[in-house]
């Protein structure tokens, strides 16, 4: 589906990162953009760029995490922009916590947004899509979607279960002209490592990242195979010519993804003692980070 002025695109976890690159970019394509997230001072700052760029704003400041706020997402967005072209389920957060160190609440919360989000949005706009038999929906899950890392399983199933949220969705879809997208980016330099619930993630990474090097040595292994980390306009480049390619395989942001997703499929395990120098850092990064617990 093309992205030009006739678009709307309604798009959450629009307040940063990719959320609001990606706003931008629609914004440049002439579009109507709903810009949703928490928080307003941010939004309204994205707004004043898509106005700029081109497009036409509507912001919905929403917790998505609250099904009453993903059905006031829908309503407004209807009233407001008339109807619904591209859906992106891009909102989404990270926990910092071993499995036994994760808590009810943070659990709910996590699957909340990462997870049931994805059903309170995407239910209440495909009526909308199917009534005439177009559209494009897009879930931007993670690498984390297909793959394990420590000290996140919250997240990590959560992903998990975006993943086969989409892989459900496109097979329900078959028979109309609505298209559903997975994305699994990997390491985008956002917000994401420090929004996280729990101690920040993205120090765990880090300080897990450089042991991992001491690791290596000690297993006499090669390097874990990492990504570079690409910014934040990179991920939604690829998240826009994702809507515009139509019904598609799962998409990956960064080079080597697909080919390491096709290894992890084929042998799990010698993917993960491929990483296990980075496991082995984040451990003891995990420790030094969460002493109290541990
Ligand atoms: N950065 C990475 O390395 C990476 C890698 C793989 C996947 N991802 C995924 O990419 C997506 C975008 O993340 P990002 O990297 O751009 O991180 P980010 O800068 O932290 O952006 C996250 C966005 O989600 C919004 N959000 C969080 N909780 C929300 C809630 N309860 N209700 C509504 N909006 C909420 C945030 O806005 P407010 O705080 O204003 O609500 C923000 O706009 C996420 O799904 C993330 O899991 C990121």
């Amino acid at each position: 589906m093309i992205i030009d002025r006739s678009s709307v695109v309604l798009l959450t976890g629009a307040s940063s990162g990719i959320g609001a690159s990606l706003a931008v970019m629609c914004g440049a394509r002439g579009a109507t953009v709903v810009l949703v997230a928490r928080r307003a001072d941010r939004l309204a700052t994205v707004a004043d760029e898509v106005r700029a760029a081109g497009g036409t704003p509507v912001v919905i400041v929403a917790d998505v995490s609250s099904e009453a706020d993903c059905e006031r997402v829908v309503r407004t967005t209807i009233e407001q922009a008339g109807t619904v072209d591209v859906l992106v389920n891009n909102a989404g957060r990270g926990n910092c916590a071993s499995v036994e160190d994760t808590t009810t609440e943070q659990l709910q919360s996590i699957m909340s947004l990462n997870v049931n989000a994805l059903f309170w949005l995407t239910g209440r706009v495909l009526p909308i899509m199917k009534a005439r038999n177009s559209g494009s929906i897009i879930t931007v899950a993670s690498v984390a979607g297909k793959m394990g890392f420590p000290f996140n399983a919250a997240y990590v199933a959560a992903k998990h279960a975006a993943v086969g949220f989409t892989a459900g969705l496109r097979a329900e879809l078959m028979a109309t002209n609505i298209h559903a997208t997975v994305v699994c980016p990997d390491g985008v330099t956002t917000e994401w490592g420090t929004a996280t619930e729990g101690s920040p993630i993205g120090d765990l990474f880090m300080k897990g990242i450089r042991a991992s090097k001491r690791y290596a040595q000690q297993l006499e292994r090669p390097l874990p195979p990492l990504k570079r980390m690409i910014s934040a306009d990179d991920a939604a480049s690829v998240i826009l010519s994702a809507i515009e390619a139509g019904r598609s395989n799962d998409v990956y942001t960064h080079d080597g993804s697909y080919e390491q997703m096709l290894a992890v499929a084929a042998d799990r395990m010698a993917q993960e003692d491929a990483m296990a120098p980075l496991y082995l850092g984040m451990i003891e990064a995990y420790q030094e980070l969460t002493p109290q617990r541990t």
